[in-house]
């Protein structure tokens, strides 16, 4: 009882936006409504702000804070609401795609001024693969935007999701008057000024023709009834499942700095997004509603301080209760491990659990037993699906600059490897290691983090590589011919799974015309 009672009561989810467009200043006002902070300004500390790039001290500086943010938990209408911070940084997005297989939902921010932008398209994507239920939030109104109409024909289109608007801007920029919220049927006043405040006017108008509205907007009003006119003629009916089956958005208008649309927008959330639900296994779905304990590790974070090699890895809970002292299955090492000292993030403060439920995230120390896909259990043979990892993008050769620290080199490189920094291939051909990520700052933070948590020394040599696709077939004809003629751009991963690296999209292009019968997958699970 206590279980399903929990269970329902939570919400996980993730805030995703291109850099820029309010995911921070969403996220702490929430954090706000929630009681989680009590002064803006507590989370802002945890982005990596423009121009740090080069600055290996901020990132290091930035990774710990990110720790403290990493989940952020309060309580909300009796809700448990758990926000996973997710890197706006793009050179960091893999982590960002491994965070959204941890979430039951996602809230998307977009500014109204520049739309939807690239990395919002690409986190997107991620949420499809998934059916991810997304809200979206069109942010910074109280500046010049685009027509909503346009915004929301741009999120269909861009994002490849039908939208419904549950709010309604009354004119933006200068002439920002507020929203008319549709969800709530309620006429919310914009005034520019509160700013750190959750207050402001709202006034219950249930039906738009009322004088009430002409009385409070004056000559916006027959604008705002020509527009929703227009949107309940152009939109369906907002449909619960619909969103639940991440087919259709909802919409909300605001602007998150001026904490204005985000209350409507949270207590929308809590009534609409699903708690969790179940997670797909290699052999079965797990139901939260289980009382067997099962979650998988989606995210490891070393410790900061060079002396203490130790970890943190981040459990999700998919079922039953995780209790502390209790000794867990470790399914890929058939050990069983005991957490005394799990903890549970609160906003900006950690602190040791005893109990967690499906939907919360937990943080267990580590030692070096755990790298990104684990799977944990209470005795089954269970294996979580579904923690990608994306075809690199960038490559180098790494090579050891200093022959007395072979060792250390190697050593520091697996961990990295575990945690998901950047992916590792040894070319079949000679032998020769190559790094490929996604984003360019990667190969700093490797060498940054080689020479100082494990005292070796890399250095990197270009090559000119497009893609690695893991490639797989039951043609074992053709397969062994592919491998005949590509043999100079095959390489094994570190799961010895094997990768066809292309060196142009022609060459990708070739070779899946000629070689009908293999399979290129731009993915991997882990
Ligand atoms: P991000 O996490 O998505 O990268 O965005 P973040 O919240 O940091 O917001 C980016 C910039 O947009 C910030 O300004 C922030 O204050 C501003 N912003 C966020 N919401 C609104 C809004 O509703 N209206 C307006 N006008 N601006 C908004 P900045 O100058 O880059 O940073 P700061 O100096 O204000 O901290």
């Amino acid at each position: 009882m206590v279980l399903s009672k929990e269970v329902k009561r939570r919400r996980t989810f993730a805030i995703i936006s291109h850099p820029d467009a309010g995911k921070t200043t969403l996220t702490e006002k929430l954090l706000l409504y929630g009681g989680a902070i009590h002064v803006a300004g507590a989370v802002k500390s945890n982005k990596i702000k423009k121009g740090a790039t080069s600055d290996f001290m901020e990132i290091e500086r930035q990774r710990g804070i990110s720790v403290a943010t990493s989940v952020m938990g309060f309580e909300y209408k009796d809700i448990q609401v758990n926000i996973l911070d997710t890197p706006g940084h793009e050179d960091f997005a893999e982590d960002t795609y491994r965070t959204l297989t941890a979430v039951d939902s996602v809230i998307i921010v977009v500014d109204c001024a520049k739309g939807v932008e690239k990395q919002t398209r690409k986190l997107m994507e991620v949420c499809r693969m998934r059916n991810t239920p997304v809200i979206v939030f069109v942010n910074k109104l109280d500046r010049d935007g685009k027509d909503p109409f346009d915004i929301l024909d741009e999120i269909e289109e861009e994002l490849g999701i039908s939208v419904n608007p549950l709010s309604w801007p009354i004119s933006m920029g200068p002439t920002f008057q507020g929203v008319y919220n549709m969800y709530e049927q309620k006429l919310n006043l914009f005034s520019a000024d509160h700013k750190q405040t959750v207050e402001y006017e709202s006034i219950e108008i249930s039906d738009i023709d009322s004088e009430l509205v002409d009385n409070n907007i004056g000559e916006y009003a027959t604008a705002l009834r020509t527009d929703l006119e227009l949107v309940n003629g152009v939109y369906p009916k907002f449909e619960i499942e619909a969103y639940r089956l991440g087919l259709l958005a909802p919409v909300f208008f605001g602007s998150a700095l001026n904490n204005f649309g985000v209350q409507e927008l949270l207590n929308c959330f809590i009534d609409i997004a699903p708690h969790p639900t179940s997670t797909k296994t290699q052999t079965r779905e797990v139901s939260p509603f289980e009382k067997d304990l099962t979650g998988f590790v989606f995210k490891i974070h070393a410790n900061m301080d060079p002396n203490h090699r130790d970890r943190i890895a981040f459990l999700k809970i998919c079922s039953g209760v995780f209790e502390r002292n209790t000794p867990y299955l470790h399914v890929r090492s058939g050990k069983k491990i005991k957490f005394s000292s799990p903890t549970a993030f609160m906003a900006d403060k950690k602190s040791i659990v005893d109990t967690a439920f499906p939907g919360d995230i937990v943080g267990l120390h580590d030692t070096g037993n755990f790298i990104i896909g684990d799977t944990i259990t209470q005795g089954e043979n269970l294996k979580f699906k579904g923690i990608p990892s994306f075809s690199p993008e960038l490559f180098r050769y790494i090579e050891n600059a200093d022959p007395m620290k072979f060792k250390q080199l190697s050593k520091g490189i697996d961990q990295l490897m575990d945690e998901g920094v950047a992916q590792l291939f040894t070319s079949k051909s000679n032998g020769r290691k190559i790094i490929g990520t996604v984003g360019a700052l990667q190969f700093d933070v490797i060498q940054y983090r080689l020479e100082h948590e494990y005292g070796a020394l890399c250095k990197y040599e270009n090559i000119n590589l497009y893609k690695a696709c893991w490639i797989e077939s039951d043609n074992d004809k053709q397969l062994k011919d592919f491998r005949l003629r590509k043999h100079d751009n095959l390489a094994i991963d570190k799961k010895g799974r094997e990768v066809f690296l292309a060196d142009s999209p022609y060459a990708l292009q070739m070779a899946q015309e000629k070689f009908t019968d293999i399979e290129f997958h731009f993915q991997s699970e882990n």
